[in-house]
């Protein structure tokens, strides 16, 4: 019998690939994916933890689900509640407490015996207490997961590194993720093959702390992540790779060539640095200095001139003080960035910032977010007008809102707004750059003649894109 199953996933990109994956677990046991929470018979909320208030939400969602479960169970019908991912992790057994109703506290590192947890759920009475799964088995999730079912189309996400070790004092991955921990290379080159084959021309490999990766090669050997990039770009049919997050201290030599040698590498990285200021820095436990970091952005732009930087930005950090923000400032405007996230700091129970007792003004906090994001706005304006007049390929990932519209990404990640027909959707056309905004491009479609998926403009695996 057919069931639904309705996925809402928020955060990183991590949970968007462990809800495909949780999809895939269930679909033995009848689950289907549907786009309406109202008529599921299950509903997972896969959520993150890393944003301020992240739990109050997942309570109050819970609180909104509640009635739909009780209506459901009035009409004589069953409906499973599950909580995923980090806020899952960091509640555990207290989230059965207070919102008694959800059938399902299960951890990131626990997707693979989800089709046992909902087994055992499905045996008991309705309305009886949950289950709760939060453990870091011994057994790797990826080793015990089927192998992906359905197409994640022509941009797909492939996990190889899940948890940190670094412990940023600011951070609660490492507490909700647990332990960095890399995938086979064999296996994820087997699973990249299968993407290609159904239909993906972009990899972005996903991680935690994606370049700390070190994963067991075909040779026995550990493998690092430019040594992966490697393998993975003689892929045929692949014709880009991206890979996301990094930390600057993970930018080994043989990443960095990488970035020299790989036409399919994609000349865009997300790289956070969180702060200019030293003293910051190391309060944070990042472990390099600003200088450390403005070395490596040296490096990468003589491996690769055209590489566009991205980055993550905490103001208000403990203990910072005008001049640390106005560090912040000065690198900015020293990288000079073509797009960056920053945020508030705020404090994340059980991590060592959150108990030092010189935190920072809110209002102080507000201001110095402010100005930076005035700088940073600036510089992606900036950024994107640059690419004005020139011509760039594009991969159509989407329709965009209007009639005969489609959206693409070109190389530097932005996102480009053409009109095109629905068939080249999933293909990489030439188009030229025409309109810049804020947070998006419009273009001309240049060529549409394809004599097959994505053959045209894909950058050749020597010559780089402009
Ligand atoms: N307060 C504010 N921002 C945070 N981030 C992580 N933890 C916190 C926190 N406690 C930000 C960092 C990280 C991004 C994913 O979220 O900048 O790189
Ligand atoms: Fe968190 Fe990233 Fe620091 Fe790891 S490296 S502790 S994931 S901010």
């Amino acid at each position: 019998m057919t069931k639904k199953l309705f996925i809402k996933t928020y955060g990183c990109q991590m949970n968007v690939y462990d809800s495909v994956r949780m999809a895939d677990v269930l679909a033995p046991l009848g689950y289907r994916p549907t786009e309406q929470a109202d008529d599921a018979d299950m509903i997972i909320l896969n959520t993150c933890h890393i944003r301020e208030k992240a739990a109050e939400k997942v309570y109050s969602e819970l609180g909104r689900l509640r009635q739909l479960q009780e209506k459901r169970t009035q009409e004589g019908g069953r409906l499973l509640l599950g909580v995923a991912g980090c806020v899952a992790q960091a509640e555990g057994e207290e989230m059965l407490r207070r919102a008694p109703q959800v059938d399902l506290v299960f951890g990131p590192q626990t997707y693979h015996r989800l089709p046992e947890m909902v087994t055992r759920v499905l045996g008991r009475v309705s309305g009886a207490s949950g289950l709760v799964d939060t453990d870091f088995p011994a057994e790797s999730k990826f080793d015990a997961l089927p192998e992906e079912a359905a197409s994640q189309g022509a941009a797909a996400f492939l996990t190889i590194q899940e948890g940190c070790d670094k412990f940023c004092t600011f951070c609660v991955v490492p507490y909700t993720r647990g332990a960095e921990f890399s995938r086979p290379v064999s296996s994820l080159l087997d699973e990249a093959k299968k993407m290609v084959a159904t239909g993906a021309a972009e990899i972005t490999l996903l991680g935690q702390n994606v370049n700390a990766f070190h994963g067991e090669g075909p040779d026995g050997k550990t493998w690092g992540l430019g040594r992966l990039l490697r393998a993975l770009a003689e892929i045929d049919g692949l014709a880009r790779l991206r890979y996301t997050t990094s930390h600057p201290r993970d930018m080994d030599d043989e990443l960095i060539e990488a970035h020299r040698d790989l036409g399919v590498l994609m000349p865009f990285l997300h790289l956070p640095v969180q702060s200019g200021s030293d003293r910051i820095l190391d309060a944070m436990n990042r472990r390099h200095t600003a200088e450390d970091y403005l070395r490596i952005i040296d490096r990468l732009r003589g491996a690769r001139p055209d590489i566009a930087l991205s980055s993550d930005f905490i103001v208000g950090f403990p203990g910072e003080r005008d001049q640390d923000f106005a560090d912040t400032l000065k690198l900015v405007t020293e990288v000079g960035y073509a797009q960056a996230y920053s945020f508030k700091y705020s404090p994340r129970p059980g991590t060592p910032a959150a108990a030092v007792e010189d935190q920072v003004d809110e209002t102080v906090k507000a201001e110095r977010l402010a100005m930076l994001q005035q700088l940073l706005n600036a510089q992606q304006l900036a950024f994107n007008q640059g690419s004005v007049g020139r011509v760039v390929p594009l991969l159509l990932e989407r329709k965009g809102k209007f009639p005969g519209q489609l959206v693409g990404r070109s190389p530097h990640m932005q996102s480009v707004h053409v009109q095109a027909p629905d068939r080249l959707l999933g293909k990489i056309v030439q188009v030229e750059i025409e309109g810049a905004h804020a947070n998006s491009l419009s273009g001309r479609v240049q060529t549409d003649i394809f004599t097959s998926d994505h053959d045209m403009a894909a950058p050749s695996r020597e010559i780089r894109t402009a």
